[in-house]
């Protein structure tokens, strides 16, 4: 069995795709310039005690009037791919209805300025900024909105179908149904089983009716979805941990895949769905998608606890494991079987569209942010992305989290992801000594692969 120690050479397959990913709500700010309306995480940030520091993502790296620097950082870093999303609520302010052409306008220029940069625009239609007015209506747990997100992916498509080819319906839907409905750490912030059951199945609905209409309107459309995927492990050995653990890994790993390409739920979780599932519900949720984005950061860990309403308790990683700066368990081996497992389960081409290393950081006297740490990470996962290829895992991407320093979620900005430093208070970017090692190794990789 090969390791990620032993693998540093294994060429992986001709067009491997080196990328960057972002999320609109986290970098682009301008959150009420040109007509955008207000999204959930809008209206979640603003509440005391929320988000760490109080902070919201007001402004963030200001990329709605930066983007074209923001082009050129990665045009520097040689990556051949950027995946972003758009702002449901920048597109349609009400979520439905009337599109706003300000909002469409701004991402015909960034579409536009990454093409004229030889960067492949990877398009996700939902990374967590569901328009408020949509929340207003029952948001996830309305049956109907459904169609609301077919409609607006018919209108993304339409648009941009001309110059985009790669379209995601939904960034880690686990984790927002999960957080948003199970623990209140997300909007809506609430914890009724019943609903997060509810939100699960709809978000499965609209990802069929979104895969359809992106096919219609842009038949030569390459779609997907993009889930997180994570070993889920019991804190200790015990059978209830076990159990919990197993529970767990149907949440997190199985809701959305399992039904969106298997066609059925697991177990656990298609007794608790069933009463929310109509007549010809999974042959609507189930389509043979064009690839599996995997996000990866490091395994998960549950609890038994008879209170806990889920059956289940999450866990902190056990004391003794490696971590990076912010705490999050370092496990290369995890994303090699993760990789492996994804494709023996599904047997679909896979893009690797979010990993990366989280640290609280600055620049040091010279300006510099000599960021090692990070440096290590990216070189032992992406060794383990290639030991995974060596043993057959069929990995055809590798996009890291992320182009900039960017609002994290409910850590606000005391977390920074960025191979490239955003100096809050400024706007000015650094590109931090990740961002050099990565474009060396594109540069490296590139050469391989040309000769
Ligand atoms: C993922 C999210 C992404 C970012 C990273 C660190 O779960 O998709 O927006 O927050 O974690």
């Amino acid at each position: 069995m090969p390791t990620w120690n032993d693998a540093p050479a294994q060429a992986l397959p001709r067009g491997f795709v080196w990328g960057v990913s972002t999320s609109s709500y986290q970098i682009e700010g301008a959150v009420q310039a040109d007509g955008r309306g207000p999204s959930v995480w809008d209206s979640y940030s603003r509440v005391p005690g929320h988000i760490a520091n109080g902070d919201t993502g007001d402004v963030a790296c200001d990329h709605y009037h930066r983007y074209a620097e923001d082009i050129a950082l990665m045009r520097g870093l040689g990556v051949g791919a950027y995946r972003f999303s758009v702002a449901w609520p920048r597109v349609l302010p009400a979520g439905t209805g009337v599109a706003n052409e300000a909002g469409l306008v701004f991402y015909d220029r960034l579409i536009d300025g990454l093409l004229a940069a030889g960067i492949d625009p990877w398009l996700c239609l939902y990374h967590w900024d569901l328009p408020q007015a949509l929340q207003d209506r029952g948001g996830w747990l309305n049956r109907d909105i459904a169609g609301w997100f077919a409609d607006y992916a018919g209108l993304i498509a339409r648009r941009f179908g001309d110059r985009v080819r790669r379209f995601a319906t939904f960034n880690e839907p686990s984790v927002f149904t999960l957080f948003g409905y199970g623990f209140a750490w997300h909007p809506p912030g609430t914890t009724e089983p019943a609903d997060l059951w509810k939100a699960i199945h709809h978000v499965n609905l609209a990802h069929g009716a979104g895969v359809d209409a992106l096919r219609q309107a842009a038949p030569a459309a390459s779609v997907g979805a993009i889930h997180n995927v994570q070993p889920a492990r019991p804190v200790q050995q015990t059978a209830a941990d076990e159990a919990a653990a197993t529970l767990l890994d149907e949440y997190w790993n199985k809701a959305f895949p399992e039904a969106q390409i298997l066609g059925h739920y697991p177990p656990a979780l298609s007794r608790a769905i069933e009463p929310f599932i109509q007549s010809g519900d999974m042959a609507r949720i189930c389509r043979q998608p064009d690839w599996f984005g995997v996000n990866h950061y490091s395994p998960i860990y549950a609890r038994a606890d008879p209170a806990a309403r889920l059956g289940f308790a999450w866990a902190d990683s056990p004391p003794d494991v490696p971590r990076s700066p912010i705490g999050w368990q370092l496990d290369p081996a995890a994303f090699r079987d993760t990789l492996i497992d994804v494709h023996r389960r599904y047997r679909l081409p896979i893009y690797v569209l979010e990993n990366g290393a989280g640290a609280v950081e600055k620049p040091d006297a010279s300006g510099e942010v000599n960021d090692r740490e990070r440096i290590d990470y990216l070189a032992t996962y992406t060794g383990a992305l290639r030991a995974a290829v060596a043993a057959g895992a069929d990995v055809r991407g590798y996009f890291v989290w992320s182009l900039l320093d960017n609002f994290e979620w409910g850590a606000g900005y005391a977390n920074r992801f960025g191979l490239v430093y955003v100096d809050y208070p400024t706007q000015r970017r650094i590109p931090k000594a990740s961002a050099r090692w990565y474009a060396e190794m594109i540069r490296a990789e590139k050469a391989r692969a040309t000769r």
